[in-house]
C-alpha cells in the first residue's frame, strides 16, 4: 500500500496533467509507479506514434533522452519535458558522429538505417531509424540487392542480419545492459525449471540469443507471455517490464536473467532509473528541464524518422 506521501504527490502530478493538459509517456523499463500512473506505456515505436498523434500541449517523457528527442521531432510544436537530462544510454553513446560519418564515408553506396538508440546527430545522418519492433520488417522491405549499413547496436545488427541474411555492414556498438547477462546463470535456472521458457531481447549476446524460445522487441515479449501457454519466464531484458508482464498474466512467474556480476545489479538500466515520481512532478509542475532542438538538425533526423513511420504504418507495425 502507498504512504500518505505517495499519494499525494500521485494526486499533485495527476491534476498538473489535467490543468496544463500534458499526458505522460511512459517506457516499459520505468518503475511501476511511474508506469501505473503513465497516460500511456509501451516500446520505442509505439511511444513514437504516440508521441505523434495526440492532443496534449506538453509531453513529459518517463524514459530517456534519445526517447524524449523522438517525441519532439515529432511532436515539435509541443512541449516535451524530460524529468533528468542525464537519462541517456550507452547503446546512443557507444555511437558518435565524428566515428560514424567515417564509418558512413568507408562504405559508401550503402543505405544507412539506424536504430532509433541513437543521439539525434546520429539519426540526422541516416536514412531511415528503426526500432527493435520493425527493424526486421524494414530491412526486409527494401529491395532484396540494397546494400545496408545498420548501427548502432551489434548484437541486434547480428540479429537482423540471421534473420533477413541481407548484405549488411554493422556499427561495433552495444547496450551495457543487454550484453550483461549471465548465459550460465540463465541455464542455472532453467535447470532448476525445466518448464521455463527463455525470452530475451536481441540487444542481448549471440549465446544468450541462442538459447533463447522467443527474441523480441520489449512489446512482443509481453504479448508472447500473454499468448504462450508455458507458465514460467526467464526474462532476459531491463527487468522493468516484468510490472506490466504480471499485470497481464498475474497467474504466471517471471524470473529476471541474472548480470554476469550478481553483485552489481546492472541487468537495471540506470539511465532509465533516474526518472523518479518526486523528478515527474518537480518537471510537470516548473515544466522543465525541456527538450529543445535546434531547427536545422530537427529537419534532418525528422526525415528518416517519417520514412520509419510511413513504412510501419504500411506494413501495419
Ligand atoms: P524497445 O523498443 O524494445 O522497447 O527497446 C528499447 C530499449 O532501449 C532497449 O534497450
Ligand atoms: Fe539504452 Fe540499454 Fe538503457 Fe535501453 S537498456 S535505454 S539500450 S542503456
Amino acid at each position: 500500500m502507498k504512504d500518505k506521501a505517495d499519494f499525494n504527490i500521485i494526486s499533485e502530478i495527476l491534476n498538473l496533467k489535467k490543468e496544463k493538459n500534458a499526458i505522460i509517456l511512459a517506457h516499459y523499463y520505468q518503475t511501476g509507479d511511474i508506469q501505473d500512473i503513465a497516460d500511456f506505456v509501451g516500446d520505442s515505436l509505439a511511444l513514437s506514434q504516440k508521441a505523434a498523434s495526440n492532443n496534449a500541449d506538453i509531453i513529459l517523457f518517463a524514459g530517456v533522452r534519445f526517447m524524449a528527442e523522438t517525441a519532439k521531432i515529432l511532436s515539435p510544436s509541443k512541449k516535451v519535458l524530460l524529468p533528468d537530462m542525464d537519462a541517456g544510454c550507452s547503446l546512443a553513446d557507444s555511437c558518435k558522429e565524428k566515428d560514424f560519418k567515417k564509418f558512413i564515408e568507408e562504405n559508401t553506396g550503402r543505405t544507412v538505417i539506424t536504430y532509433v538508440n541513437t543521439n539525434i546527430e546520429i539519426k540526422a545522418l541516416s536514412d531511415i531509424i528503426c526500432t527493435s519492433s520493425n527493424a526486421v520488417q524494414i530491412i526486409e522491405s527494401l529491395p532484396p540487392g540494397e546494400k545496408i549499413l545498420f548501427g548502432p547496436d551489434r548484437n541486434m545488427g547480428n540479429y537482423i542480419l540471421s534473420k533477413t541474411g541481407r548484405d549488411m555492414v554493422v556499427w561495433n556498438g552495444s547496450c551495457h545492459v543487454h550484453e550483461e547477462f549471465s548465459l550460465e546463470a540463465i541455464l542455472k535456472i532453467k535447470d532448476e525449471n525445466p518448464d521455463a521458457k527463455i525470452i530475451v531481447h536481441p540487444e542481448c549476446e549471440l549465446p544468450v540469443r541462442l538459447v533463447a524460445d522467443f527474441i523480441g522487441s520489449t512489446s512482443a515479449l509481453l504479448k508472447f507471455t500473454k499468448t504462450d501457454s508455458a507458465r514460467i519466464y526467464i526474462v532476459g531484458t531491463e527487468p522493468g517490464i516484468i510490472h506490466q508482464m504480471k499485470k497481464e498474466s498475474p497467474s504466471k512467474n517471471f524470473i529476471p536473467a541474472p548480470p554476469k556480476d550478481s553483485a552489481c545489479g546492472c541487468s537495471e538500466c540506470n539511465f532509465m532509473k533516474l526518472i523518479t515520481v518526486v523528478k515527474i512532478y518537480k518537471c510537470l509542475r516548473d515544466e522543465k528541464p525541456e527538450i529543445l532542438i535546434d531547427k536545422n538538425i530537427l529537419r534532418k533526423a525528422y526525415t528518416p524518422i517519417r520514412r520509419m513511420m510511413e513504412i510501419s504504418e504500411k506494413l501495419g507495425l
